[in-house]
């Protein structure tokens, strides 16, 4: 059994053939390990729950029950494709929960950033729990917790809380990739067939879009942000910036200038693009983005997106700027 601690020894997982010996190593472990035996797992869509979840899959098939709740506040099309991947694709134990009007209600009104994240904490963990009250013999909770999660905290991620579980349920913990480093998460996902778009996720908050709806969350400017970020990525994978950028989005604040639209005077929302490269985190810097694609952003936002009336691009790096706005 592993322990928490990663060996000096231990060969990074760089290819294809070591990523496939790792992963035929953990489905053994795992097999060991649980039995017959149910696991349950919060799937985000992220590359490490989706990682853990495909070699669980492998392993021991529908004895694992994926719990995919979707906040609302995820981008355009996320929690489609988790159901796309996870149910259709790799025939997954499936669970998905559209919470949408249950965290937006509970964040109607509410503007301060700190507050917001703790509601959308919460409330995932009272959602996945009410989930996990439903099944029975559940023995094991598995975690997509990897090597710099254990480095950095203890170990236990906040949005998979096991102490947000019901006590009852005794629950032992499946984490196979908590010794690896994340590009070697990314070699595993490949190995078992994810898709790149999966595997190479840019980073995303687990207050997702919540804490990009500037301010108190409305419902039109939350879509209207969504909308303005599709385009926006969609446009970075035209162009090559998406393999390029570690972390790129779209702001949506609220306030609104004045514009013109069918030459009628049009009140709208700035979209404010933030694209940067880092390598920890906790400094960053800024992507040059090349004009004319900057006016093609512009004008797809602009002219496709309803309530947006202007596109700014942020220039601030790390410090003194934080990556996310709020
Ligand atoms: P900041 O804004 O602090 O962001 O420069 C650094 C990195 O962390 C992400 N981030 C979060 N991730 N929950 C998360 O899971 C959060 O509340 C949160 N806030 C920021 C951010 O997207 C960036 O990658």
């Amino acid at each position: 059994m592993q322990t928490d601690v990663r060996p000096e020894s231990m060969q990074r997982i760089t290819t294809k053939e070591l990523a496939d010996s790792f992963i035929a190593e953990q489905i053994a472990l795992v097999r060991e390990q649980v039995g017959d035996k149910k696991v349950l797992l919060a799937l985000s869509g992220g590359v490490d729950s989706s990682v853990v979840a495909a070699l669980l899959i492998k392993a021991i098939g529908k004895q694992l029950v994926c719990v995919h709740v979707n906040h609302g506040l995820m981008r355009k099309g996320e929690s489609e494709n988790v159901i796309e991947v996870f149910q259709n694709q790799l025939d997954a134990n499936l669970i998905y929960v559209d919470a949408t009007d249950r965290f937006l209600d509970l964040l109607k009104g509410v503007a301060e950033p700190e507050k917001k994240r703790k509601i959308i904490g919460g409330e995932f963990i009272k959602v996945f729990d009410e989930e996990a009250a439903k099944l029975t013999d559940i023995k094991f909770l598995a975690q997509g917790t990897i090597y710099p999660d254990i480095l950095e905290s203890d170990g236990v991620k906040a949005h998979h809380n096991v102490g947000g579980l019901p006590e009852e349920m005794e629950m032992e913990l499946v984490e196979p990739v908590k010794l690896l480093y994340k590009d070697e998460v990314r070699v595993v996902g490949s190995a078992l067939g994810l898709p790149d778009e999966m595997v190479y996720r840019q980073p995303f908050p687990g207050p997702g879009l919540g804490v990009r709806c500037l301010g108190a969350i409305t419902r039109d400017r939350l879509h209207a942000l969504r909308e303005a970020d599709a385009i926006l990525r969609e446009e970075f994978d035209k162009c090559g910036l998406a393999e390029k950028v570690w972390q790129y989005f779209i702001a949506v604040p609220d306030m609104k200038s004045v514009g013109v639209k069918d030459s009628k005077r049009y009140e709208g929302w700035p979209a404010i693009i933030r694209a940067v490269n880092t390598t920890d985190a906790m400094t960053a810097t800024i992507e040059e983005i090349p004009y004319d694609i900057l006016h093609k952003i512009t004008n797809r936002i602009t002219n496709e997106v309803d309530g947006i009336n202007r596109v700014l691009l942020d220039l601030t790096p790390k410090p003194i700027g934080t990556i996310e706005w709020e």
